[in-house]
Order: structure tokens, then C-alpha cells, then sequence
């Protein structure tokens, strides 16, 4: 066993009698990348019943002092997100959150100063989040619930005062909270977020076991050592308050793709263990409508000790048939 991965075991011995038992299980997907016909739309993704969490991705062009730019190309046409507004606002009335995700593979997102840091949370701020802004780009009185830092590119620098700006926004001007999350990749600490990780200033991290770093993700042939370490490491590394959810992807043709008998029958319950799990995010919508990913595990996710239940089950059996 490597040396470090020999330390974060001893640890989670040592800390494994004060550290309780997680008490909420949830899933958590993205959706935006395709298209109605081949995703369906957010209000039934929400309507599934099958997410807490929906990061409607992504908003792939910020900083700089550029205007922000949106890219759903595949569901509403030329920029007009008055529908979308909508449908958030349908999916927080069945009790689920609607985050907005900045980032992504494509587009041109980087941050140039903390000036431009703070210029981005407020473009943020009044065209997203804030309900009553007369800027709103979503109408209607709509607002995302919070903002996932997906970052894969561009600069690292200068996040965490894009997160520390945008709590402000919500707690000076509305008294509203809102929620950020992060999806770093599995090996700790992550190349663009570590600062704003470390800072403590996220609700839910959201680490990604797939899509390429062999190092730490599930690998048919080699097992589960490798995200076992990299999973303990988190745990015990990643500051509380903050929320630890399993990354997967839905996606066989994705590498560090689970089989979901593997995730039921071995990773959750050695995960569940060591405490701080909190729930899967399944990447994403579309892969999880292909394969049903979600629809498998949703029950064992469930299962982990929900004294208080995330998703609201009566709500949705009150949504018209
Ligand atoms: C996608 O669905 C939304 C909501 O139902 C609808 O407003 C929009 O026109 C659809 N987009 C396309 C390209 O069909
Ligand atoms: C956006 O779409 C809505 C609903 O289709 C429509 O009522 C509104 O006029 C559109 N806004 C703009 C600026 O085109
Ligand atoms: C928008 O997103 C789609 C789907 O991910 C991608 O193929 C396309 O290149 C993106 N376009 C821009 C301008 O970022
Ligand atoms: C990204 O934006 C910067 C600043 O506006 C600009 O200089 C650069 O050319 C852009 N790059 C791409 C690939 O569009
Ligand atoms: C914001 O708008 C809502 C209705 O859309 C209203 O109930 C509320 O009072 C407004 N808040 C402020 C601070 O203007
Ligand atoms: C802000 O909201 C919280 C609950 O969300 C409430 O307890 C608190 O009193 C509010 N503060 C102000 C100044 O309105
Ligand atoms: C992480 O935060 C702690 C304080 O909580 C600080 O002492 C340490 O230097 C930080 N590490 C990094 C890499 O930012
Ligand atoms: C997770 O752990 C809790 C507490 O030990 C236990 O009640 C629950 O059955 C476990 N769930 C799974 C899916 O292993």
C-alpha cells in the first residue's frame, strides 16, 4: 500500500468513533447537453423523481469581463430562457433544486482578477439567481436555487472568490441562500478548485470517479482499491459542513463506469462505512435515460439512513398524472 493511502487509512481508523454515520441519501444529475427529443426536458427529469439536484449545464462563457453565455443550445432557441424560468419553477414547487453549472469542456471561462471575480457574481447574481431582478434572464419571478463550479479549463485562479461573492450577493441583498457545489476530479486535491474546496465554501462536492483519471476511478480488471483510497481521502480531507457525493457516469463507454450491481453490492456499502456519503451523482441525464442507471441504485442510495429525506416522495404523487 502507498504510503499515503497507508495515513488516510490510519485516520479513518482513529476518527471513524466521531465521525456519525451519513443520514441523507440523494441523487444528483446534469442536464442541457442534449436535446428534448433525446433528454427530455427539466421538468421531467424533475417529474421522475428521481434527482434532489438537477445542474442544468452549462453556462460556458464568463470572466473576462464577457457576457455570460448559456449554452442549451438543443432546448431553447436563440438565448430565450422565459421557458426555462418556468420549468425551474415547476421542479422547486415538487421540492427539488435547480442548480446552475458554470463550466464544462466547451466555451471561454476563466477568471481575470478578483475585480473580475466579483464583475461575474453579480452578472450571476441579477440575471440567475435573484428573483426580483429586473434583469432577470430567466423571467417570471424564476431563479436557480445556486451555482456548480464544474471548471475543467481555463485558469484556476480566483474561484474562491467567485464562490465567497456569490454567498454574499444571496445574504446581503435577499436574504437568500445559495447553494454551491463543486465537481472536482477524484485525485485530491483538484487542479482548478483546491483553493475554494479548502476554503470551505461549498454545500456539496461532488468528486468525479470517471472520464479519465485511472488513478483513482473503478476499473473492471483492477477493482476498487483505487477509488476506495481516493474516496477515504476525501472523506477525511474534505472540511464539514460540506456534502461528499460518489461521481459515476450512467455511460459504459465512459472510463471508471460502474456496473450498477458493482455500486449496490460493493462500493456503497464499504463507502457507507466510513461515513460522509451522502449520495451518487449520475452523470448525466441523458446516459441515465439510456441505461436507467439511476432507476437501479435509487433504492440503496435511499436506504442510507435518511432521517431527514431530501426528496419529497408524497409531492410527486401529487403531480398530475
Ligand atoms: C423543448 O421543450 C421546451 C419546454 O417544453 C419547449 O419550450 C421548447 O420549445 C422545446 N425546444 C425544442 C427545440 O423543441
Ligand atoms: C421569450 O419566450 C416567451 C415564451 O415563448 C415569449 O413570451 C417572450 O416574448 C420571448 N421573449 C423574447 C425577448 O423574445
Ligand atoms: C454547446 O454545447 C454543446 C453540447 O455540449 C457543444 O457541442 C457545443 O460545442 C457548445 N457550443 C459552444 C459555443 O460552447
Ligand atoms: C476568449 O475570450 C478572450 C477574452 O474576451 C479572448 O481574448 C479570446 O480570444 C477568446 N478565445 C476564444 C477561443 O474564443
Ligand atoms: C420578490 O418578488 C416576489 C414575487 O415574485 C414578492 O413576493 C417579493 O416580495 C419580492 N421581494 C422583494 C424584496 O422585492
Ligand atoms: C433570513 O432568513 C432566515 C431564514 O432563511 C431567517 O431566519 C432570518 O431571520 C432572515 N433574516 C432577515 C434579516 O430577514
Ligand atoms: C487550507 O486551509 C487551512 C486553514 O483551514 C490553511 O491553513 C491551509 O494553508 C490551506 N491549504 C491550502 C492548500 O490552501
Ligand atoms: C448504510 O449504513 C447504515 C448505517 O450503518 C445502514 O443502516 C444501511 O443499511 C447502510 N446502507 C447500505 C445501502 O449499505
Amino acid at each position: 500500500m502507498a504510503p499515503l493511502a497507508k495515513l488516510v487509512m490510519a485516520c479513518l481508523i482513529l476518527s471513524s468513533t466521531l465521525v456519525p454515520i451519513s443520514e441523507a441519501g440523494s441523487i444528483v444529475t446534469y442536464w442541457g447537453q442534449y436535446t428534448n427529443k433525446t433528454e427530455g426536458t427539466l421538468e421531467e427529469a424533475c417529474e421522475s423523481g428521481l434527482y434532489s439536484y438537477i445542474n442544468v449545464a452549462f453556462l460556458n462563457q464568463f470572466g473576462y469581463s464577457q457576457d455570460l453565455v448559456l449554452n442549451l443550445s438543443g432546448h431553447y432557441s436563440n438565448g430565450n430562457y422565459t421557458l426555462l424560468g418556468e420549468e425551474i419553477k415547476a421542479c422547486q414547487k415538487m421540492g427539488f433544486k435547480v442548480l446552475l453549472s458554470l463550466g464544462g469542456p466547451y466555451g471561454n471561462y476563466s477568471l481575470a482578477s478578483s475585480w473580475d471575480a466579483e464583475t461575474v457574481s453579480g452578472q450571476l447574481w441579477s440575471l440567475y439567481l435573484d428573483a426580483n431582478s429586473t434583469s432577470s434572464a430567466l423571467g417570471g419571478g424564476a431563479a436557480f436555487d445556486g451555482i456548480d463550479f464544474h471548471i475543467e479549463r481555463g485558469s484556476p485562479l480566483y474561484y474562491y472568490d467567485l464562490a465567497k461573492k456569490l454567498k454574499e450577493h444571496g445574504a446581503g441583498e435577499r436574504n437568500k441562500t445559495i447553494y454551491l457545489s463543486a465537481a472536482p476530479r477524484c485525485l485530491y486535491p483538484d487542479e482548478y478548485l483546491a483553493k475554494a474546496i479548502n476554503e470551505s465554501v461549498f454545500d456539496f462536492v461532488w468528486v468525479l470517479f470517471y472520464g479519465g483519471s485511472v488513478a483513482c476511478e473503478y476499473n473492471a480488471v483492477t477493482g476498487l482499491d483505487n477509488l476506495i483510497i481516493s474516496w477515504n481521502a476525501w472523506s477525511l480531507l474534505l472540511k464539514k459542513p460540506a456534502k461528499l457525493f460518489l461521481g459515476v457516469t450512467a455511460s459504459q463507454s465512459i472510463s471508471g463506469y460502474i456496473p450498477p450491481g458493482v455500486l449496490k453490492g460493493e462500493v456503497i456499502p464499504q463507502i457507507n462505512e466510513t461515513s460522509r456519503f451522502e449520495g451518487v451523482m449520475v452523470w448525466n441525464r441523458y446516459y441515465d435515460l439510456l441505461t436507467d442507471y439511476s432507476s437501479s441504485i435509487v433504492n440503496d442510495v435511499n436506504l442510507i439512513k435518511l432521517k431527514k429525506p431530501l426528496r419529497n416522495v408524497n409531492l410527486i404523487k401529487l403531480k398530475k398524472p
